[in-house]
């Protein structure tokens, strides 16, 4: 049983406070099937998202389910499934997979025979049977809706909200689709609300409710829908709506709604009352629906590690099914390091000794040293330039790895943490996926460079430092991502973040001392930069870069340090981001 008690939502603040839903009174017994109507901008979409409990704004009254205050205590995630006005599916997946991928991460891992028979029989039940190895990007607007009416199947929920689902349909899927949920509402005990424009299978529906600038103007059985409001048919119903306003047909269904007395015990009734405002006598006792059969037992859910693995593997099939990033990645490896090497190709250049005026008159020994500190400076600028080129570049590249990855899917996670989605698990996924990218990246540009450049110093002292900076600039945006609406915003703000870090570095000029000391603990590129140049040193390229540079260097173990907190401190957040609840 589903009871909404005076629900009113508030949006805005101060002078702009306006509400969506008004002192909304409404309840739904178990084995229900209600449909939601009213006018565009009414708040029918608003309403299921009140219940399911993702709606902006300011909440007032109670919504009790099964005699559970779900302010006080959550719907659990296999109590609920949701279907959204516009259905979300990863556009890379066929629909196999999203209906699998949904099924591991909601309910306890099962036998991949299991799974694929309860894969199979879900999409049998929403008719999507035949069209099982779709891609989603291919598939109509219909099919999309079936599809996410699969999706929520999954976890077989004992409430169903579904937003216009039937909306776009031709009208024999409209058909369909309505006797399925009819049908899902009867054989589970479920209860199921369906927004619609449509009044065709008025009938099939226990009660229709009538939402009208966010207040109830009727919520009854359909037969007297048509009577309550004066209309001829169904369809006229809109137009005598705009005939009151919203505060009148709420004062008229205050005083009618009295007549609608519910019984339980067996059976659930609605007795039919005299209507004042349709001008009508009183209607005859009207049985909505026959005893509905026991709710089905709840499905456990899967453990954190299940989900992880799930989504690490639903990661890595988008991004190899994603042709344009997957030719975009590769272009980074391999393009970059190129870039980077163009510089010294052939080797960097030796920088001669000084003979120290050997047998050299004065003039000789002058331009002698004038030469020296020419070609030390270049040969100076060279190596410094390099390993900033390399930071730069690789911070170029953790930028574009995570700046959209958690906005562009916003949508989807936040319908699946909805179904029982860990943000931990989630963040874990997405840590381990990009930090596969960060070392591809970030050992091919090392490796690369120092053998053909010949760049001298400790390798793997200076690849982990070239890990670290992508890493840590990932891990960054990944937070910027989790924190920002859309995908456009994230990258742009990702991009803006890259372009910060040769400027602030230090690298090319130095920086006034106030400003250095305020910006460089959050600049990677310093730091990484810092710690390459650290492992030239008893080299004498070291000495020669000391001269060159203008900014201190900093102690290796630091440099770590620091990097490492980056990516700590990022994926922290991202974590805290991903637990905020974004709107859908
Ligand atoms: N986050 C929000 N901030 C401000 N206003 C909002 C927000 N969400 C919805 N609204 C407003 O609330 C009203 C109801 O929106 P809702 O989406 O519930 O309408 P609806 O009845 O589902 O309409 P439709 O049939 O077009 O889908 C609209 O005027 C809408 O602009
Ligand atoms: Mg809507």
């Amino acid at each position: 049983m589903l009871d909404l008690k005076e629900v009113t939502l508030f949006i805005g603040t101060g002078e702009d406070v306006r509400p969506l839903l008004s002192d909304v009174s409404v309840s739904f017994p178990k084995g229900h099937f209600g449909a939601i109507i009213g006018p565009s901008g009414c708040g029918k979409s608003t309403m299921l998202k009140v219940i399911t409990g993702i709606a902006p704004g300011e909440e007032e009254g109670s919504i009790v389910w099964n005699g559970r205050d779900v302010a006080e205590e959550d719907f659990s995630p296999s109590e609920i499934g949701y279907v959204p006005q516009f259905s979300i599916a990863h556009e890379e997946l066929t629909v196999r997979e999203c209906v699998s991928y949904a099924m591991r991460l909601r309910v306890r891992r099962m036998h991949s025979k299991a799974l694929e028979e309860a894969v199979g029989n879900v999409l049998e039940e929403v008719g999507m049977a035949g069209f099982d190895d779709r891609l989603v990007s291919v598939l109509s607007g219909g099919q999309r809706r079936r599809l996410a009416l699969a999706m929520e199947l999954v976890s077989k929920p004992a409430m169903l909200l579904c937003d216009e689902v039937t909306s776009g349909l031709d009208p024999q899927s409209e058909d369909e689709i309505v006797h399925l949920l009819h049908g899902l509402s009867r054989t589970e005990g479920r209860v199921v609300l369906s927004v619609t424009h449509s009044l065709r299978h008025v009938e099939l529906y226990d009660s229709v409710l009538v939402l009208y600038e966010g207040v109830v103007a009727y919520h009854g059985p359909p037969q007297f829908l048509t009577h309550y409001f004066r209309a001829g048919d169904a369809q006229d119903l809109y137009k005598q709506l705009e005939v009151r306003s919203g505060k009148e047909w709420a004062q008229s269904w205050k005083k009618h709604r009295q007549a609608f007395a519910e019984t339980r015990g067996g059976r659930d009734l609605v007795k039919a009352v005299t209507f004042d405002s349709a001008g009508a006598e009183s209607a005859p006792t009207v049985e909505i629906k026959p005893d509905a059969p026991p709710d089905s037992s709840s499905l456990p859910g899967p453990g954190a590690i299940s989900q992880f693995l799930t989504l690490l593997s639903r990661r890595m099939k988008i991004f190899f099914r994603n042709r344009a990033q997957l030719a975009l990645q590769l272009g980074l490896i391999f393009g970059f390091p190129v870039l980077v090497a163009t510089f010294a190709w052939n080797g960097l250049p030796t920088v001669k000794n000084l003979s120290m005026g050997l047998g050299l008159d004065v003039v000789q020994q002058l331009v002698e040293a004038k030469e020296f500190l020419i070609q030390s400076s270049k040969v100076g600028s060279l190596v410094s330039g390099i390993v900033m080129f390399q930071v730069v570049l690789l911070t170029l590249m953790g930028a574009n790895n995570s700046g959209r990855e958690i906005a562009a899917e916003r949508l989807i996670f936040e319908k699946e943490k909805l179904a029982g989605l860990r943000p931990l698990s989630y963040v874990a996924g997405k840590a381990v996926f990009l930090g596969l990218l960060v070392l591809a990246q970030s050992l091919w540009m090392g490796l690369f460079v120092h053998y053909v450049c010949g760049f001298p110093g400790d390798l793997a002292p200076q690849l982990v430092f070239l890990i670290l900076v992508n890493a840590a600039m990932t891990s960054v945006c990944l937070a910027v991502s989790s924190f920002l609406g859309s995908a456009e915003q994230a990258s742009l703000v990702s991009i803006y973040l890259v372009g910060f870090q040769l400027p602030l570095s230090g690298a090319v000029l130095a920086l006034p001392d106030f400003l250095g000391v305020l910006v460089r603990p959050f600049i990677a590129a310093y730091w990484s930069w810092s710690g390459v140049l650290q492992t030239l040193k008893g080299e004498r390229y070291y000495d020669i870069v000391q001269m060159v540079v203008q900014t201190a260097l900093s102690p290796a173990g630091l440099c770590v340090w620091v990097l490492c907190s980056h990516i700590i401190i990022g994926l922290f957040a991202a974590w805290i981001g991903c637990q905020r609840r974004s709107l859908v």
